[in-house]
């Protein structure tokens, strides 16, 4: 598959690292000063949180806990090191405080970092295969790939802050009428679902090891649900989508910087509860992980495909992601990302659900340089979502990739599909 990196790239991780901080950067500009402080979703810290702890992540990741360097600040590295997921509002009630740094201490507590993290990408050691957190390099790849999810989590909460506290990036929207959905058939085969740790580069402690199923045939619709397909279901008593607004008696969609008409041509974004119903109105069903592999990656002749549309690295005429844009696209806006099944709009323009309980794959160790970063979810009530959204980062597209959120989170940029 993905072939293995013998030696690090230190240009490249640097530069990678600073596009994160740059990002990071842009998106914090996006909120208004006097908004730092707000949680517009109360079950996720107020922006203040995550200011700080992208730095103090990536500096107690890599330079103090992987290469044990001494501490910058053990009281902010300490308030600024892990983000929160309670089942609850009650329970994330327990987290809330008042008592923030200011933020010009944080920035220059987020320099400090930045200045230590980019000297240990130039010239530490950091691949050694004797340090568990060294391992392949995994803590190089753990903070630049976990700023690049947080730039997801931070634009779905921006999201949800009123117009009035947030800037605006204006970008042009696209909508027609949407394109008819007939059901693709997939082929009995076998699904590989995860990787083996020789073949990519970094993964995730849940991507491994590979695993093959036997799946047998199926068929799955051409494009995800649209907007246009579930004011079907609200008229006939399904519920309305959180990124929904009812105003005399018309929708609008709830879009990162402005309301827009109902696009009837966009996915609609639901939670997997919501997504289930709507598939069992329906009289289908969500499809398994291994189901949307075979969909996504299989091809008729057994061989497998590292993306959809082949091999080739992704970019944006193959779907929409990588900040090209921050709200969605017609679901057949990007025919070149087809599967070998004709099916399109698989990575990109929002993750998708599965009916898959968020668990480990055989072989499972929880990783040296995070060990809570699956283990902690493994509680039979996180789903497994894939693909990507218009805001995940081309780096994290890859076919072992697994996202999970609770089954009736409604925040998340996800879209579904059914499948009989
Ligand atoms: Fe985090």
């Amino acid at each position: 598959m993905i072939s293995t990196t013998p030696g690090l790239d230190r240009g490249a991780l640097v530069e990678w690292y600073r596009r994160n901080r740059e990002r990071s950067a842009n998106l914090f500009a996006l909120i208004d000063e006097h908004a730092f402080l707000q949680r517009p979703i109360p079950l996720r810290h107020p922006f203040v949180f995550y200011e700080g702890h992208l730095p103090a992540f990536s500096f107690l990741t890599l330079n103090e806990r992987a290469l044990g360097e001494a501490p910058l600040d053990p009281a902010l590295e300490r308030l600024f090191e892990r983000g929160i997921d309670p089942g609850s509002v009650d329970v994330a009630r327990a987290h809330q405080r008042s008592d923030w740094p200011a933020r010009s201490e944080i920035e220059r507590f987020g320099r400090a970092c930045d200045e230590r993290v980019v000297a240990a990408l130039e010239g530490a050691r950091l691949v050694d295969p004797s340090v568990p957190r060294l391992v392949r390099g995994q803590s190089a790849y753990n903070i630049l790939e976990h700023e690049q999810m947080h730039h997801e989590t931070l634009t779905y909460i921006i999201h949800q802050l009123d117009y009035a506290h947030k800037g605006r990036i204006s970008q042009e929207h696209y909508d027609h009428t949407p394109p008819d959905n007939p059901m693709r058939q997939v082929a009995a085969g076998i699904a590989h679902l995860g990787a083996d740790p020789d073949a990519i580069v970094f993964g995730w402690d849940n991507e491994f090891d590979a695993v093959a199923l036997d799946v047998p045939a199926f068929s799955m619709s051409r494009f995800p649900v649209t907007n246009d397909d579930w004011l079907r279901f609200v008229n006939a008593g399904g519920p309305v989508p959180a990124f929904w607004v009812e105003r005399d008696g018309e929708f609008f969609l709830r879009g990162v910087f402005e309301e827009l008409p109902l696009p009837r041509s966009w996915p609609v974004y639901v939670s997997h509860d919501q997504a289930a119903a709507y598939a069992a109105w329906t009289g289908m069903r969500l499809p398994s992980e291994a189901e949307f592999h075979r969909a996504a990656y299989g091809t008729p002749d057994g061989r497998d495909r590292i993306y959809p549309w082949g091999d080739a690295a992704p970019n944006a005429m193959h779907g929409n992601f990588d900040f090209e844009r921050f709200d969605p696209e017609p679901v057949d806006a990007h025919p070149a990302g087809a599967s070998a099944w004709e099916i399109e709009d698989l990575v990109g323009n929002g993750w998708e659900w599965t009916s898959t309980v968020f668990g480990p794959f055989p072989g499972f160790e929880p990783m040296a340089s995070y060990p809570q970063y699956s283990a902690d979810f493994f509680d039979g009530r996180h789903y497994v979502m894939k693909g990507a959204s218009p805001v995940t980062a081309r780096e994290l597209i890859r076919p072992s990739f697994r996202n999970w959120f609770y089954s009736d989170y409604p925040y998340m940029y996800a879209k579904f599909r059914c499948v009989a």
